[in-house]
């Protein structure tokens, strides 16, 4: 993350007729400038600003890579039309994690088709995990040549230049890297919420559940450095943040590669001693390698929110093992009432997958046993979902459609029923909120997030967007409240 100010002295320092510098950040930079002119020559041919739309598909990843774009089509001069995609420039982040995020992209490109009939400068950029499949990018080459820029995972730090270069040609543009080793700090960003953030702590994945795409595309696993990321929450809490989300996709095993290893607990508590920040969370937790320490550190922290999501994805040890989870069914449910014991009021989360090639009906009463003994407060399953080239894909014994939805059913009635119960245990306590939006139904009240994530809806007015309350829980629905502020 780069100032404004900064970044706009580093532009005006460019002789744009001159090659770029070969070094990262300052290439991006060049580009920047260079790109700005270029779209302040679209801006006096439209009479007005060209104005961009990032539509994004999948996980918290995505929507931080998304606030990236952001920043920089921002800098060079677009203005953001919001969620509406009949826009000068519309990009889709992808996610392919399940073949119906696939799908929903595919639907969603037909229509990006018919606004470029009507409006000829318009550029659709399209990136994110679906665009480092080779498959995906044969399709987009065949069926979609309307389509203006297409980038991946890797290189997402270069899209200053690749727009750039994009205003520059009529050719569709496509630039994916297998891999990176590079992490490239300082580029602008604009976020969604003034006053919470998600951060990347780390990137990729070297785990390869058996099932799972990620490791395919995001690559290996990477962490930034320690003073890196202390120097970005600063920044971000001098701008307004009181609430973080450290993000990776295995963030117990952050820092264990660098070059001066440091653990995930320890990071937690440098950042804890971050001035002015009020909360902190994290996703996502893989069991395997979730330390005593941390917990600890949980369980001592002022600023750790009271949640955990901690991916189960099976009950059954034999599934599990299948899953190249590294865990069984009772290490899991020891460590999560190990956390309970520790944290009586944490909430515990879960993903689970029904479907697995092989899984029987006596492994879904294994998951479901899981269920009712950790008694989760909200839990996502989803139908396993065949991702080429990853080695359940290539396993025989995939599960009948039929079966596969009488046991998603069973998981989701047992999961509605624990995370009902968890839920009302909170009822006429007092506990502290942030505000986070408007209510979309009823504009006399505001929505925020208790500490353990849970909702809560109370009468307000959009002053009080982004201010923590003290609040007391009057009504229970189910997964959200109803309480009104104390003083
Ligand atoms: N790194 C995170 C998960 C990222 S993917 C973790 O390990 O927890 C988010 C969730 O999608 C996973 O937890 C899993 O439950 C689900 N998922 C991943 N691959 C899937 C597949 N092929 N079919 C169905 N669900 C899948
Ligand atoms: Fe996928 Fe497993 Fe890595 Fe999570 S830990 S991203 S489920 S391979
Ligand atoms: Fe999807 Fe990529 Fe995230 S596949 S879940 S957007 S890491």
């Amino acid at each position: 993350m780069i100032k404004k100010d900064d970044l706009e002295l580093k532009m005006k320092q460019f002789d744009l007729a001159m090659s770029p510098p070969d070094t990262e950040p300052e290439r991006q930079y060049f580009y920047m400038a260079k790109a700005k002119k270029t779209v302040s020559e679209l801006t006096k041919k439209l009479g007005r600003k060209p104005t961009f739309c990032v539509v994004t598909f999948g996980c918290q990843m995505n929507a931080r890579d998304s606030e990236k774009l952001a920043g920089i089509l921002e800098e060079i001069g677009y203005i953001d039309n919001g969620e509406d995609e009949n826009s000068d420039f519309v990009i889709f982040n992808t996610c392919t994690v399940r073949d119906n995020a696939n799908q929903r992209v595919y639907g969603r490109l037909g229509v990006l088709k018919n606004y470029k009939k009507k409006n000829p400068d318009m550029r659709i950029g399209i990136c994110g995990c679906m665009m480092q499949e080779q498959s995906v990018i044969e399709k987009m080459k065949k069926s979609y040549r309307f389509v203006d820029l297409i980038f991946g995972t890797h290189n997402i730090f270069k899209f200053a230049e690749l727009v750039a270069n994009m205003l520059e040609s009529d050719d569709m543009l496509i630039d994916i890297w297998k891999d990176t080793d590079q992490i490239v700090e300082d580029l602008p960003i604009v976020r969604k919420y003034p006053f919470k953030s998600g951060i990347n702590i780390m990137f990729g994945c070297n785990n390869f559940c058996s099932y799972c795409i990620v490791p395919y595309v995001r690559g290996r696993e990477r962490s930034r450095n320690p003073e890196d990321i202390i120097r970005e929450i600063e920044m971000l809490v001098a701008d307004g943040v009181i609430e973080i989300m450290l993000l990776g996709q295995n963030v117990n095993s952050y820092g264990k590669n660098l070059d001066e290893p440091i653990s995930f607990a320890q990071l937690l508590q440098r950042i804890e001693q971050i001035e002015g920040l009020e909360r902190i969370r994290f996703m996502t937790s893989h069991p395997k390698d979730l330390s005593d320490e941390l917990i600890a550190v949980m369980r001592d922290s002022k600023k750790i929110c009271r949640h955990l999501h901690l991916p189960l994805q099976s009950g059954s040890t034999r599934i599990l093992e299948q899953m190249n989870r590294r865990y069984t069914k009772e290490q899991y449910i020891d460590l999560a009432l190990k956390i309970r014991r520790e944290i009586p009021d944490i909430s515990l989360t879960t993903d689970i997958i029904v479907g697995f090639p092989g899984e029987t009906d006596a492994d879904v009463d294994d998951t479901i046993d899981v269920i009712k003994k950790v008694g989760y407060d909200n839990a996502f399953t989803f139908i396993y979902s065949k991702r080429t080239g990853t080695p359940a894909a290539a396993m025989e014994n995939q599960v009948p459609e039929d079966v596969v939805k009488r046991n998603f059913n069973r998981v989701l009635e047992t999961v509605q029923q624990t995370s009902k119960n968890r839920t009302v245990s909170f009822l006429n306590q007092d506990v502290t909120v942030l505000i986070e939006d408007m209510n979309d139904q009823d504009d006399t009240l505001v929505t925020g997030r208790m500490s353990n994530n849970t909702i809560v809806h109370l009468k307000g007015d959009c002053s009080m967007i982004g201010t923590l309350q003290k609040v007391h829980l009057d009504e229970c629905h189910g997964f959200y409240y109803i309480g009104h502020v104390i003083d």
